[in-house]
């Protein structure tokens, strides 16, 4: 979604603006624009696409300001031009927006009839209209963002800044938004995402819903104040240390994040299994034995969603819990029947996906406990959950999530261990162990993918199957492939396969078959059923099967052995590395793919 900082200090705001920008570019990079305060004016300079394109402007006049805003965008109302992207403003202020004003057209309707002017197409642009007219009537702007906050609907962050003074003031509602300190330096900044604020603010305050922040330099000294919606003072803020580091903003010596960060994963998946095993985390799994929910409401949205898929068999097989793993942005809209003595667990990367943090607050408002398998420590849904399980994957950069998707399936995986009391048998530690250096191998191999990728990357379609836990890996293979590759891939459980979807099946189809040493027989002959129809089969099995080649067009041979459990996530790697290679021939946009942002913030 949209990336949002903002600064006020005795520096020019312009440097750490677009080093903020670029860190979050990841979130959304349809346009970007920043609004600067010179010869007391507030100006805006805003271009279509990548952010490297309002640097390039900005590099022509090289303004300086103390105090500005900035914003990229992940367009959601009008289309991708200057004139959307953001900051809107007029003479007095300057708006940036993150989130969807969902009564913004009624809003705008009254407004024009009311004669105000727009010059934009989006939604944001009415909350700048509105506080404008209520600055006109109140003459006071922390009650005219206050009455424009409580007349739009929506989940939303604003950050707005002044000609009058060069504070900057925000406010949110089921968004994203940090604002920041730096004592020493005697500046104040304001964020979508603490990322933006690593070496910059040293001290980070999270406001909750419907708290106006207030950022500003007293005599010299910079201030955050706080205030509730009729404008009293208020205590509602997390204020905290920024913990976070920026050692992952770095490529190292891989040509892309999404490369660095699949080949990061032999070593994490080791730190996972100290730190949760023989480290300070193994009390958060082991606090779990004999505590067997009823059942598990497990959601999430897209590659978090797959895991969840594969934590269920988990769940199922270990701990004889019974769960339901669910597409948040559906189960927040159904009346899902919710217990007590159930739990509500939410997996996501980012910590910040609207739909699944919608489905925490629903579990939450029925009196169920709320679980999170999250990445981002100090996010909304790490802040808001009763138990958090990090998963120590670092900052994932690359918009195509891999390592994530992997510490999540094996927090799931200890979580079952914690749940069982099997944390300490070292069989566990074994096979995660072993599933490193498995995964350690396929990176090692990556040209023999690499082979695989130059036969298919011209290949219009793509249908990924596997049975049983290789169901959902079939599905995140799909979607790796259409994320980054923009082509059309569908994961199916190959035992689907015969009840329609066979129907697409020709000599210009691809059958990606995953077939694990469990049901080998039952995918075999659902790759047949392929085979019969012409179908190009690349399969991915055990070594030692001849009738693997022989029903195969390429085959990619993986050693299952040690590896009873965990094996699916090691046959995913080769999925995301053929993706990450395809792509590469096609000369997509690897990091940063067309449509797409890294965490979704609106619904
Ligand atoms: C995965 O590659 C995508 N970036 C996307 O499907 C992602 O998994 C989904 O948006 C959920 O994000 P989260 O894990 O941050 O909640």
């Amino acid at each position: 979604m949209c990336g949002i900082v903002g600064y006020t200090g005795p520096k020019n705001s312009v440097q750490p603006i677009l080093e903020g920008l670029s860190r979050l570019e990841y979130r959304g990079y349809d346009s970007a624009g920043i609004c600067l305060k010179l010869n007391g004016k507030l100006d805006i300079v805003k271009k279509e696409g990548k952010l490297e394109n309002l640097r390039s402007l900005l590099a022509q006049s090289n303004p300086s300001s103390n105090v500005g805003i900035g914003h990229t965008r992940w367009a959601t109302h009008g289309a991708v031009n200057n004139d959307n992207a953001h900051p809107h403003g007029n003479e007095d202020f300057a708006v940036v927006h993150n989130g969807i004003i969902e009564n913004a057209p009624i809003l705008k309707k009254g407004l024009l009839a009311e004669g105000w002017n727009f010059k934009s197409q989006t939604d944001s642009e009415v909350f700048l209209v509105l506080l404008t007219k209520f600055a006109k009537e109140d003459g006071d702007i922390l009650k005219a963002i206050s009455r424009a906050f409580q007349t739009i609907q929506g989940n939303s962050a604003f950050v707005i800044m002044e000609k009058a003074t060069d504070r900057l003031f925000c406010v949110k509602r089921s968004a994203p938004l940090v604002c920041g300190l730096n004592p020493n330096t005697n500046e104040a900044f304001v964020s979508s995402d603490p990322f933006a604020l690593i070496g910059y603010a040293p001290e980070i305050y999270f406001p909750q819903d419907g708290v106006i922040g207030c950022a500003s330099i007293m005599n010299g000294i910079a201030k955050m104040a706080f205030y509730e919606l009729d404008l009293s003072p208020s205590s509602r803020y997390l204020a905290q240390k920024n913990a976070m580091s920026l050692d992952a903003t770095s490529k190292g010596q891989y040509e892309h994040f999404m490369l660095k960060e699949i080949h990061e994963q032999p070593g994490l998946i080791e730190k996972l299994a100290a730190f949760a095993i023989k480290g300070e985390g193994k009390k958060d799994f082991e606090q779990l034995r004999g505590k067997n929910p009823d059942f598990f409401h497990i959601t999430a949205c897209g590659t978090a969603w797959h895991a969840g898929l594969v934590i269920k068999n988990f769940f199922e097989k270990f701990n004889n819990i019974r769960c339901s793993v669910e597409i948040a942005s559906e189960f927040r809209y159904r009346s899902p029947i919710l217990k007590k003595g159930e739990v509500g667990l939410f997996i996501s990367q980012s910590g910040e996906t609207a739909d699944t943090l919608a489905c925490q607050e629903l579990c939450k408002s029925h009196g169920l406990p709320t679980y999170s398998i999250v990445n981002t420590r100090g996010s909304t849904l790490y802040r808001d959950c009763d138990l958090n399980f990090l998963i120590h994957a670092g900052q994932e950069i690359g918009v195509a999530s891999t390592k994530a998707f992997t510490q999540q399936v094996l927090t799931g995986y200890l979580m079952a261990m914690g749940y069982a009391g099997k944390l300490d048998q070292t069989e566990v530690y074994q096979e995660i162990k072993t599933l490193s250096d498995r995964v350690a191998t396929i990176c090692q191999e990556s040209s023999k993918i690499k082979e695989i990728a130059l036969k298919l990357y011209q290949k219009k379609g793509f249908i990924f199957t596997g049975r049983g836990v290789y169901f959902p890996i079939a599905l995140e293979g799909a979607l790796k492939l259409k994320e980054i590759a923009y082509v059309h891939a569908e994961g199916y459980a190959a035992g689907e396969l015969k009840h329609g979807p066979i129907a697409l099946i020709d000599d210009n189809m691809v059958n990606i078959a995953l077939l694990g040493p469990e049901l080998f027989e039952k995918a075999l002959s659902n790759v047949e059923e392929v085979k019969a129809r012409r179908g190009l089969i690349f399969a991915i099995g055990p070594k030692g099967h001849s009738e693997l080649h022989q029903v195969s067009d390429m085959c990619y041979e993986l050693d299952f052995s040690g590896l009873p459990t965990l094996a699916p996530v090691m046959v995913n790697v080769v999925l995301q590395l053929l993706s990450y290679h395809i792509a590469k021939l096609k000369g997509t946009d690897i990091d940063k793919p067309r449509n797409l942002a890294k965490s979704v913030t609106v619904e």
